[in-house]
């Protein structure tokens, strides 16, 4: 039997098999049935090691539903092995890092205890919102980054004069770092959001440097698609040419995709930590590093 074996996730099963390849270890596949009430009950099948467990769940939509999966199976995991690392491709909860209005509950804090409590003894993320987020973990954490991966694929693609755009001032770094992977210019927009309700308006007033460009909106994730829309129908004012989108999780909430392309989106390139039509690129050899 392998030394390290990798338990599957029901919302993470084709990147924890092919995670499970790249690092030789034995794949636990889980059976979930969802009772009525919606309690999930979980049954996994094959032996795991004793020596060290890795657990692959992402917490996407129904979010409440797979972080109790994930640690449901960290804590099964616990009772066979003392090391248990817990992949979590992508974060939900990771943008309730710190109290923004006053009275707010930091669900990231509560998750730290809850990782911990359940018996992780590592966590990686993919493209974390914010590092804050992880700050709020005692146990030994890592997050990796999909945007060489984006870039990879970008880099087939015939793009006219490319320009990388973050849609807001947070993204900033981020649009830095794929900008100088991929060998281009980078520009970031100014974004505002409603902190009740959650609209968002693009602040910036003109970009000379896009007219007449291809552009790619890089972004860690689109979940209602409005700062993608608003991005968009700004630089399509600006003159550009093609918009396409890097993102690493593609939630893609309430028809976003639709609403998206009707904005003028050529195309939404997304990696596998969310599996869906839009996830093409795989970051499983991005985790592995991380592991071995
Ligand atoms: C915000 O800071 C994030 O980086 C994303 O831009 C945002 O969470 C995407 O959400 P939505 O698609 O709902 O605008």
């Amino acid at each position: 039997m392998s030394k390290i074996s990798v338990i599957a996730g029901k919302s993470s099963e084709d990147l924890a098999r092919k995670l499970s390849i790249k690092i030789k270890a034995n794949l636990v596949k889980s059976e979930v049935r969802v009772f009525a009430d919606g309690e999930s009950k979980i049954t996994l099948s094959g032996k795991l090691s004793k020596r060290k467990i890795i657990i692959v769940q992402s917490i996407y939509p129904p979010v409440d539903t797979n972080l109790v999966q994930a640690l449901s199976l960290i804590s099964k995991a616990k009772e066979i092995s003392s090391e248990v690392i817990a992949v979590i491709p992508y974060m939900g909860y990771a943008r309730q890092d710190r109290e923004f209005l006053p009275g707010e509950v930091v669900t990231m804090k509560v998750l730290g205890k809850l990782f911990k409590g359940a018996g992780a003894s590592k966590i990686i993320t993919v493209d974390i919102h914010s590092m804050i987020g992880l700050k709020h973990f005692t146990i030994k954490s890592k997050n990796v980054t999909a945007i060489p991966d984006l870039v990879k694929y970008f880099k087939k693609l015939s793009l006219k004069n490319p320009l990388v755009i973050s849609p807001d001032q947070g993204g900033k770094d981020r649009a830095k770092e794929f900008a100088k992977e991929f060998e281009s210019e980078y520009v970031a927009l100014e974004k505002k959001r409603d902190r009740k309700t959650g609209k968002v308006q693009i602040k910036t007033k003109n970009v000379d440097e896009v007219a007449n460009r291809d552009l790619i909106l890089v972004d860690d994730m689109i979940s209602t698609g409005g700062s993608i829309i608003k991005a968009t129908q700004f630089l399509k004012k600006q003159k550009c040419k093609r918009v396409f989108v890097a993102c690493t999780h593609a939630l893609l909430m309430n028809n976003a995709e639709k609403r998206i392309r009707k904005a003028g989106v050529t195309r939404i390139i997304s990696a596998n930590t969310i599996p869906g039509k839009t996830s093409v690129v795989d970051v499983s050899n991005t985790i592995a590093k991380a592991i071995i």
